[in-house]
């Protein structure tokens, strides 16, 4: 039964433009890579999905880039706060993988310093995509990353014969889905609820509306 915990704040760190959120992790189980958390912001009524980026010992980091009200709120929390969370929610990554390489962009790097963790050594290939050497600072994080700066877009070095787990924005998702077919592909939709209870996340798949919360975040690319 899942319950909405209160946990404290340990810390806060920039990495580049972003911020990793480190949380006291208590009983919670960190979960399968790719599987969220819903943390509540401070001040606001809804709370934020955010994948587990990192699970030392009795810590949850979450690295968040403040693009809006709530995502600034969870940045702006120091050591000490506490914070009411939620999970672990929704599927993630299958790592029952053979040849995995990591492809993400942008935020879409969060759940690979945890998913690279669980895949064991060697530490898996990542080709990670970002718009500027600032925000590249966040592949520090990921074991084995070769980065690209646009223009060149992480489909460009992608290689072939793996089996790709990837995290990005939409159309960078959609361009693996044309090359890689049988690719982990994790999705963000807006959420409210983050267990199945309220549709906010419902998107269109082979014209089903299925619930990102509940049959995702991760999906198959075919
Ligand atoms: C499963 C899941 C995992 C996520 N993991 C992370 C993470 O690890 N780190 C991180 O920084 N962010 C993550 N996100 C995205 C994050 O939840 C949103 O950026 C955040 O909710 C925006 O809240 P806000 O109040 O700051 O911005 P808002 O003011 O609500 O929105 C700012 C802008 O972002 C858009 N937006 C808001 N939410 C989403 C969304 N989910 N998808 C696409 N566009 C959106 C809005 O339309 C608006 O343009 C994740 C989202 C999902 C669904
Ligand atoms: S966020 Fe409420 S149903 Fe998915």
């Amino acid at each position: 039964m899942l319950r909405r915990e209160r946990r404290s704040v340990l810390g806060v760190e920039a990495v580049g433009p972003y911020t990793l959120l480190r949380v006291a992790r208590g009983g919670l189980d960190p979960g399968t890579p790719g599987q969220f958390f819903m943390l509540e912001a401070p001040g606001r009524l809804l709370p934020r999905p955010m994948s587990v980026c990192l699970a030392p010992p009795g810590e949850l980091g979450f690295l968040i880039d403040p693009v809006g009200s709530g995502t600034r709120a969870l940045c702006g929390l120091g050591a000490g706060d506490r914070l009411g969370i939620l999970g672990p929610l929704g599927n993630g990554f299958r790592l029952d993988v053979e040849r995995p390489v990591l492809v993400g962009g942008g935020i879409g790097v969060a759940p690979f310093p945890y998913l690279s963790e669980r895949l064991g050594a060697p530490a898996p290939a990542a080709v990670l995509g970002f718009r500027s050497a600032w925000h590249a600072e966040a592949a520090e994080l990921v074991p084995n990353a070769e980065v690209v700066l646009e223009p060149t877009y992480v489909t460009d070095v992608m290689p072939a014969g793996h089996d790709v787990l990837a995290c990005g924005p939409a159309p960078m998702l959609e361009a693996v889905r044309r090359l890689a077919a049988r690719a982990q592909l994790a999705w963000e939709a807006p959420m409210a609820c983050g267990y199945g209870a309220c549709y906010g996340c419902a998107v269109e798949i082979d014209g089903e509306l299925k619930r990102l919360c509940v049959e995702g975040p991760v999906l198959a690319a075919a």
